[in-house]
């Protein structure tokens, strides 16, 4: 067993691991943060999306050591259901989830391009860029514009601090 520190939404935690254990088991099973989904086992589907010190991450496939250190951000850490992220609120209003399930993942998947690309998004930039994230509904024409629209409120609307 050996011991990690991270940085979890905001909050310093000392976890003591199994070298084995993968970060996205650190997140749903010993912080309870269950928004972070498992939807396969191959690191295909993207549910498990978060970001490590501000860059999108599968963390089904990295190794909690290898985030000894670090900061992370979960679909929990970017807003809360009084008070949703521009990016959130935009998947609401653009009908951008169905079941919900991979949602998490591309909203993390969403905020990264975001930072990599600024708030003007264009419809087959988002569709190349989500190519590691698999929505089982196949919602994703609205995925992809509620993506796009919460860019451009992210642009006008103060940012959840990560
Ligand atoms: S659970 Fe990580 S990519 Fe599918
Ligand atoms: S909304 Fe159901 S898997 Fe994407």
């Amino acid at each position: 067993m050996q011991t990690i520190t991270l940085t979890v939404n905001g909050t310093p935690v000392t976890l003591t691991v199994d070298p084995r254990t993968l970060l996205v088991h650190v997140l749903r099973d010993m912080l309870a943060l269950t928004g972070t989904h498992v939807g396969c086992d191959t690191s295909q589907c993207g549910a498990c999306t978060v970001h490590v010190d501000g860059e999108a991450v599968k963390s089904c496939a990295i190794l909690a050591l290898q985030a000894d250190g670090a900061t992370v951000t979960t679909i929990e850490g970017i807003g809360t259901a009084e008070h949703l992220h521009a990016m959130q609120a935009a998947f609401r209003e653009h009908h951008g989830l169905q079941c919900g399930f991979c949602t998490p993942g591309m909203i993390m998947a969403g905020l990264d391009m975001v930072r990599r690309h600024g708030p003007v998004l264009d419809e087959r930039t988002v569709r190349a860029e989500l190519e590691g994230n698999i929505c089982r509904c196949t919602g994703y024409h609205n995925i992809v514009l509620a993506i796009m629209a919460g860019a451009r409120a992210m642009a006008a609307i103060p940012v959840a601090a990560e």
